[in-house]
């Protein structure tokens, strides 16, 4: 039988920060797993991986929010003898309005995506990484994640935080095993994300301080797997928003936050 290959896995590679991801781990030489749903992107990075960096790209085009996604997905590395050494969950999207606004079909996409999937991934690549007493799993939350009061945010910020939490404790429980948490919490980031979304007009107006490109985000996450923090904010004013989050007075932190989400984030 031939041995297992290790690999990095990285969900949401089509586009945007989860694309910028494997770029920036592909230098690592491991063999690097690209998924999402659009199978031309996913081959068009490959091939500019391959030429780039010389190492071995495997592609799976597969619908995350689809039933049964996860084993499909755990099978096809287990044909192609891959063992998972680094997880990233990245795959995401963001949903327009208010809760009530959001049909139940919506809701659901987005708790099975980046809240059941990330965690059913974890659950099922952790024993393996236990047992070699070795590996990484990056979760990619959101400063939304951090920040109370979201209104046009409510899900979206719930299911970050939720990512946060599972990370932090995650990384608690496994750090004396050898095993690397970290759970990335960008802000405002130049993806196709907001265009998704539907709200590109309006984030143009936000000041370009906010804002972050793909590639910067995705070197400084590299760069942070390097060390032992466990959430890791990139960007001075986004680590200055996620301190003024998390230390002001709840009540004082939600009007805040508020005001500002309403503006740029509320169905309008
Ligand atoms: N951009 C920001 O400002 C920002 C800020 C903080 C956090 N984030 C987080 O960063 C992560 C990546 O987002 P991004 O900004 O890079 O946005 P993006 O450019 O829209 O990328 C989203 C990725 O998720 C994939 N995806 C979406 N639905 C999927 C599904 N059902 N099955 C499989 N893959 C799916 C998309 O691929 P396909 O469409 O090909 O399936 C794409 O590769 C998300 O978790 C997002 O919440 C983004």
């Amino acid at each position: 039988m031939s041995e297992s290959r290790s690999c990095t896995l990285i969900t949401g590679a089509s586009s945007g920060i989860g694309a910028a991801l494997a770029r920036a781990l592909a230098p690592e030489g491991r063999t690097l797993v690209l998924v999402a749903r659009r199978l031309e992107r996913l081959n068009r990075l490959a091939s500019s991986l391959r030429a780039d960096h010389r190492v071995s790209v495997e592609v799976i085009p597969l619908d995350l929010d689809a039933q049964g996604a996860v084993p499909q997905l755990l099978s096809a590395l287990a044909d192609r003898g891959l063992e998972v050494h680094t997880l990233v969950n990245n795959a995401g999207f963001g949903l327009r309005g208010r809760f009530h606004q959001s049909s139940p079909e919506e809701v659901q996409r987005m708790l099975t995506l980046m809240v059941e999937v990330p965690t059913q991934l974890i659950q099922s690549l952790l024993p393996a990484m236990q047992a070699s007493r070795q590996g990484r799993i990056v979760n990619v939350a959101s400063l939304a994640g951090l920040i109370p009061g979201l209104p046009g945010s409510c899900l979206y910020s719930a299911s970050k935080a939720f990512l946060i939490r599972l990370s932090q404790s995650l990384a608690a429980e496994n750090r004396s095993l050898g095993i690397r948490v970290m759970v990335l919490c960008p802000g405002y980031v130049h993806t196709e994300f907001h265009a998704v979304l539907g709200v590109e007009e309006r984030m143009r107006r936000l000041p370009d301080l906010f804002w972050m490109e793909s590639e910067e985000v995705a070197g400084l996450a590299v760069r942070a797997l390097g060390g032992n923090r466990v959430v890791v904010v990139p960007g001075a004013v986004n680590r200055l928003m996620a301190l003024l989050a998390t230390s002001l007075p709840e009540p004082v932190a939600v009007a805040l936050s508020s005001r500002f989400s309403s503006r740029y984030r509320s169905r309008p």
